[in-house]
Protein backbone atom coordinates (compact mmCIF):
# COMPACT_ATOMS: atom_id res chain seq x y z
CA UNK A 1 0.00 0.00 0.00
CA UNK A 2 1.10 3.48 -0.13
CA UNK A 3 1.60 4.66 3.71
CA UNK A 4 2.02 8.19 4.69
CA UNK A 5 4.72 8.58 7.96
CA UNK A 6 5.43 11.70 9.58
CA UNK A 7 7.56 12.80 12.75
CA UNK A 8 8.56 15.82 15.20
CA UNK A 9 12.57 16.14 15.97
CA UNK A 10 12.23 13.39 18.85
CA UNK A 11 11.12 11.00 15.90
CA UNK A 12 12.87 12.14 13.24
CA UNK A 13 16.03 9.34 13.35
CA UNK A 14 13.61 6.28 14.39
CA UNK A 15 11.41 7.70 10.98
CA UNK A 16 14.53 7.94 9.07
CA UNK A 17 15.59 4.29 10.07
CA UNK A 18 11.98 2.56 9.86
CA UNK A 19 11.24 4.29 6.07
CA UNK A 20 13.93 1.87 4.12
CA UNK A 21 12.55 -0.93 6.03
CA UNK A 22 8.59 0.21 5.39
CA UNK A 23 9.74 -0.19 1.56
CA UNK A 24 11.40 -3.42 2.10
CA UNK A 25 7.99 -4.79 3.05
CA UNK A 26 6.70 -3.87 -0.62
CA UNK A 27 5.00 -0.47 0.86
CA UNK A 28 5.70 3.15 -0.79
CA UNK A 29 6.52 5.67 1.89
CA UNK A 30 5.33 9.70 1.43
CA UNK A 31 7.44 11.32 4.11
CA UNK A 32 5.51 14.39 5.48
CA UNK A 33 8.40 15.32 7.01
CA UNK A 34 9.91 16.33 9.18
CA UNK A 35 13.33 16.48 8.30
CA UNK A 36 15.86 17.11 11.20
CA UNK A 37 16.49 17.12 14.55
CA UNK A 38 15.13 21.13 15.25
CA UNK A 39 12.55 21.38 17.50
CA UNK A 40 9.38 21.24 15.52
CA UNK A 41 5.31 20.85 17.03
CA UNK A 42 4.07 17.49 16.36
CA UNK A 43 0.51 18.74 16.07
CA UNK A 44 2.06 20.25 13.03
CA UNK A 45 3.07 16.85 11.39
CA UNK A 46 0.29 14.66 12.62
CA UNK A 47 -2.53 16.65 10.76
CA UNK A 48 -0.81 16.24 6.79
CA UNK A 49 -0.53 12.91 7.56
CA UNK A 50 -3.75 11.80 9.23
CA UNK A 51 -5.40 14.23 6.48
CA UNK A 52 -3.42 12.39 3.68
CA UNK A 53 -5.21 8.48 5.25
CA UNK A 54 -8.91 10.21 5.73
CA UNK A 55 -8.58 11.21 2.40
CA UNK A 56 -7.79 7.75 0.99
CA UNK A 57 -4.64 9.06 -0.74
CA UNK A 58 -2.51 6.87 1.52
CA UNK A 59 -3.54 3.29 2.88
CA UNK A 60 -2.18 3.94 6.76
CA UNK A 61 -0.26 6.47 8.56
CA UNK A 62 2.62 6.33 10.94
CA UNK A 63 3.67 8.65 12.67
CA UNK A 64 6.23 8.86 15.99
CA UNK A 65 7.74 11.46 18.43
CA UNK A 66 9.31 11.04 21.76
CA UNK A 67 6.76 9.05 23.55
CA UNK A 68 4.35 8.76 20.39
CA UNK A 69 1.47 10.05 22.44
CA UNK A 70 1.72 13.55 21.51
CA UNK A 71 1.54 12.78 18.06
CA UNK A 72 -1.13 10.15 18.15
CA UNK A 73 -3.54 12.31 19.95
CA UNK A 74 -3.03 14.89 17.36
CA UNK A 75 -3.51 12.22 14.79
CA UNK A 76 -6.81 11.18 16.40
CA UNK A 77 -9.02 14.69 16.31
CA UNK A 78 -8.63 14.83 12.56
CA UNK A 79 -12.31 14.50 11.34
CA UNK A 80 -13.25 11.63 9.02
CA UNK A 81 -14.17 11.96 5.78
CA UNK A 82 -17.34 10.78 3.96
CA UNK A 83 -16.98 9.21 0.58
CA UNK A 84 -19.30 6.90 -1.36
CA UNK A 85 -21.03 7.08 2.11
CA UNK A 86 -18.80 5.58 3.72
CA UNK A 87 -17.37 7.78 6.18
CA UNK A 88 -13.11 7.09 7.10
CA UNK A 89 -12.26 8.16 10.36
CA UNK A 90 -8.37 8.11 12.11
CA UNK A 91 -7.72 5.19 14.42
CA UNK A 92 -4.59 6.03 15.75
CA UNK A 93 -3.14 3.51 17.88
CA UNK A 94 -0.38 4.25 20.13
CA UNK A 95 1.79 1.38 20.54
CA UNK A 96 4.95 -0.23 22.10
CA UNK A 97 4.58 -4.11 21.84
CA UNK A 98 3.43 -6.77 18.78
CA UNK A 99 0.69 -8.16 20.73
CA UNK A 100 -1.23 -4.82 20.62
CA UNK A 101 0.20 -4.21 16.82
CA UNK A 102 -1.75 -7.43 16.25
CA UNK A 103 -5.00 -7.00 18.34
CA UNK A 104 -5.36 -3.44 16.94
CA UNK A 105 -5.67 -4.42 13.63
CA UNK A 106 -8.01 -7.46 13.67
CA UNK A 107 -10.37 -5.76 16.14
CA UNK A 108 -10.10 -2.01 16.01
CA UNK A 109 -8.75 -1.63 11.88
CA UNK A 110 -6.43 0.99 13.49
CA UNK A 111 -5.53 2.72 10.43
CA UNK A 112 -2.51 5.21 11.97
CA UNK A 113 0.55 3.79 14.31
CA UNK A 114 1.96 5.85 16.74
CA UNK A 115 5.51 4.93 18.22
CA UNK A 116 7.49 6.60 20.62
CA UNK A 117 11.42 6.87 19.79
CA UNK A 118 12.31 7.41 23.27
CA UNK A 119 10.27 4.59 24.39
CA UNK A 120 11.55 1.84 22.43
CA UNK A 121 14.35 0.91 19.75
CA UNK A 122 14.61 0.51 16.43
CA UNK A 123 14.02 -3.61 16.27
CA UNK A 124 11.03 -3.42 18.29
CA UNK A 125 9.86 -0.30 15.82
CA UNK A 126 10.33 -2.94 12.94
CA UNK A 127 8.56 -5.21 14.42
CA UNK A 128 5.52 -3.64 15.39
CA UNK A 129 5.67 -1.75 11.58
CA UNK A 130 5.35 -5.42 10.31
CA UNK A 131 2.97 -6.70 12.36
CA UNK A 132 0.80 -3.57 12.11
CA UNK A 133 1.14 -3.86 8.42
CA UNK A 134 0.78 -6.80 7.61
CA UNK A 135 -2.54 -7.67 9.99
CA UNK A 136 -5.74 -8.21 8.34
CA UNK A 137 -8.65 -6.61 10.33
CA UNK A 138 -10.90 -9.49 11.39
CA UNK A 139 -13.91 -8.77 9.75
CA UNK A 140 -16.41 -9.73 12.87
CA UNK A 141 -19.50 -7.83 13.20
CA UNK A 142 -18.76 -6.93 16.95
CA UNK A 143 -16.02 -5.31 15.67
CA UNK A 144 -17.45 -3.56 12.78
CA UNK A 145 -20.48 -2.37 15.32
CA UNK A 146 -17.71 -0.96 17.63
CA UNK A 147 -15.64 0.64 15.50
CA UNK A 148 -19.21 2.15 13.62
CA UNK A 149 -19.99 3.63 17.21
CA UNK A 150 -16.39 5.28 16.82
CA UNK A 151 -17.58 7.06 13.94
CA UNK A 152 -20.27 7.96 15.55
CA UNK A 153 -18.83 9.91 17.99
CA UNK A 154 -16.98 12.03 15.82
CA UNK A 155 -20.47 13.21 14.88
CA UNK A 156 -21.48 13.76 18.17
CA UNK A 157 -22.29 17.40 19.67
C1 LIG B 1 9.03 16.72 22.32
O1 LIG B 1 10.01 17.10 23.23
C2 LIG B 1 8.12 15.68 22.94
O2 LIG B 1 7.27 16.28 23.86
C3 LIG B 1 7.33 14.99 21.85
O3 LIG B 1 8.21 14.36 20.98
C4 LIG B 1 6.38 13.91 22.30
O4 LIG B 1 7.01 13.00 23.15
C5 LIG B 1 5.09 14.35 22.85
O5 LIG B 1 4.21 13.50 23.15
Amino acid sequence: GIIAIAADHGGYKLKEEIKPYIESLGHTVTDFGTYSEDSVDYPDYAAPCARAVVSREMDRGIVICGTGIGISIAANKIKGVRCANKVKGIRCAQLSDLMSARLTREHNDANMLAMGARIIGGELARGIVKAFLETDFSNGKRHIDRINKITELERAK
